[in-house]
């Protein structure tokens, strides 16, 4: 039997079906999120289940028109895992996220206080830390709190670790491990990340 004009007939009502039903699920999603305290903006979508974790005593606000994609496809340049946000410690611990902001199986992990401005792209992978994790650990620095400013690009699997700030407009390349302050306006790469090139 012959599917493809029955499929043809069909295809673009699935599509919309389809796409009604990934709406509604991230809708569901982020009512739970909300009712665990995470503060949402209007209009910010998940492509795919991010994970949140959120601590008492400590803050998670995400504005408006946020994509988080945490499905394998949903960046076809490939996603490992999911996004996953999380607060640590419960002593006003904060991930305060922009605007317009991007994120792709992107990891932020806050043990004191990450914040991203507006219009920032995190791409495929990325993982942005204020701490070593291991506090108990005497070989653990103190965590540093991490200032990302607007319209900075994170190149797929960039690291940015404890205490950095990278100012507005930067990129940072493809594999990056930012351990140090980045400045504004510049083109950032390596490891450790350094600036290549102004803009
Ligand atoms: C950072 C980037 C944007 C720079 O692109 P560009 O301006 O065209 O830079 P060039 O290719 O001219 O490279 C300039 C120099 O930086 C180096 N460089 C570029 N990207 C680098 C990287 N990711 N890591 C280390 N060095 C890098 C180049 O080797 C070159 O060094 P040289 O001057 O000693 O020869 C680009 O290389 C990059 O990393 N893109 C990835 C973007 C990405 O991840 N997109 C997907 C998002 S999900």
């Amino acid at each position: 039997m012959n599917l493809t004009p029955i499929i043809k007939y069909f295809k673009l009502p699935l599509i919309i079906i389809s796409n009604k039903v990934e709406l509604l699920y991230a809708k569901l999603l982020k009512f739970n999120y909300q009712l665990q305290g995470v503060e949402f903006g209007s209009k910010t979508m998940f492509y795919g289940k991010p994970h949140i974790r959120i601590l008492a005593n400590t803050q998670i606000k995400i504005g408006n028109n946020c994509r988080f994609r945490s499905g394998h496809t949903s960046n076809l340049i490939g996603i490992n895992r999911p996004c996953i946000l999380s607060t640590h410690g419960g002593n006003n611990n904060k991930i305060i996220i922009g605007n317009d902001c991007g994120f792709s199986g992107t990891v932020i992990g806050a043990f004191t206080q990450i914040t991203i401005g507006n219009n920032v792209k995190c791409g495929a992978n990325t993982l942005i830390t204020d701490s070593d994790w291991h506090q108990e650990d005497p070989r653990s620095g103190p965590p540093k709190p991490i200032v990302i400013g607007d319209n900075v690009w994170l190149g797929v699997n960039a690291v940015v670790l404890k205490g950095v700030t990278i100012g507005e407009n930067t990129v940072i390349g493809a594999n990056s491990l930012v351990v140090k302050d980045i400045p504004a306006n510049v083109i950032a790469a390596g490891n450790p990340c350094k600036v290549i090139k102004s803009l």
